[in-house]
């Protein structure tokens, strides 16, 4: 029930729901992973059970496969699809020209292909998320298994000449084992605290044998629907240059905020 929901959880929804103008009927549509992701989830599965809307559907993640199934959505592969018309997704940070820290998750690689293959690419994200400068949020790497602990040291090594604020690099655990992505990688955590040039150190990263993907989304973002605490949404446009602001009432009905 809504009185259950946390601010921060309102936040995520109200942006969610506004993004939801974003989607038309008939749209090929990536899915993104998270948990601001799983409210626009929820939502498209309502208007897909309830209203019949008619959209083809790419998860970006495993986990997002199986809440989109969950809640009535049939779900294609990116090969079926190949290309979208848009991808609404969560973000880890976004910075005044919208670029992101994504793969807080894990799902940078599946999200950064659908991300690339879409005409338009919408961020949900709460206020939190947004920043002057991105490096805060740890930015993920994600690395083959082979080596890669001869690929961390690599990064280190790059980092050392880069400006950044710290460079110390983890491994990302589930329990007490490395975690393994759905594309079988492991993930690197770069704890840089401040990153002045994103595009340099994303070259130089991507050019690091066994990286397979960073998650630095750059020039991929066309606008931001950010949730604030007090229930009002900004959209952020970065294309056309405009900002807007409206209150979203979070409505407690049907299922919504049951766990699906
Ligand atoms: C998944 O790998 C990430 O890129 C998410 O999109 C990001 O971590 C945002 O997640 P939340 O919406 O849960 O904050």
């Amino acid at each position: 029930m809504s009185q259950e929901l946390t601010p921060a959880d309102k936040a995520k929804f109200i942006c969610a729901k506004r993004a939801m103008d974003y989607v038309k009927p008939g749209m090929r549509l990536g899915l993104g992973t998270g948990s601001t992701a799983a409210w626009l989830v929820r939502l498209i599965g309502e208007e897909v059970r309830n209203n019949g809307l008619d959209i083809i559907a790419v998860a970006t993640s495993a986990q997002t496969a199986n809440l989109a199934a969950e809640c009535g959505i049939t779900v294609r592969t990116m090969d079926e699809v190949k290309w979208l018309d848009l991808t609404i997704d969560g973000a880890d940070e976004f910075d005044p020209e919208l670029n992101l820290i994504k793969g807080g998750g894990a799902a940078l690689l599946q999200e950064k292909i659908v991300a690339t293959a879409s005409d338009q690419v919408v961020i949900i994200a709460d206020a939190s998320k947004d920043v002057k400068i991105l490096g805060q949020f740890p930015l993920p790497v994600e690395v083959v298994k082979f080596g890669w602990e001869t690929t961390k040291g690599l990064i280190e090594e790059v980092l050392s000449n880069l400006e950044v604020m710290s460079q110390k690099v983890t491994v990302r655990m589930a329990g007490d084992t490395n975690l393994i992505t759905d594309e079988g990688h492991y993930i690197l955590d770069l704890h840089l605290g401040s990153i002045s040039k994103p595009r340099e150190l994303s070259l130089v990263l991507n050019q690091i044998p066994g990286v397979v993907e960073t998650g630095l989304f750059l020039d991929i973002a066309d606008a931001v629907v950010i949730g604030h605490l007090d229930g009002r949404v900004e959209v952020r446009d970065i294309n056309i240059g405009t900002v807007e602001f409206e209150q979203i009432d979070v409505v407690e009905q049907d299922n919504m905020f049951l766990d699906i």
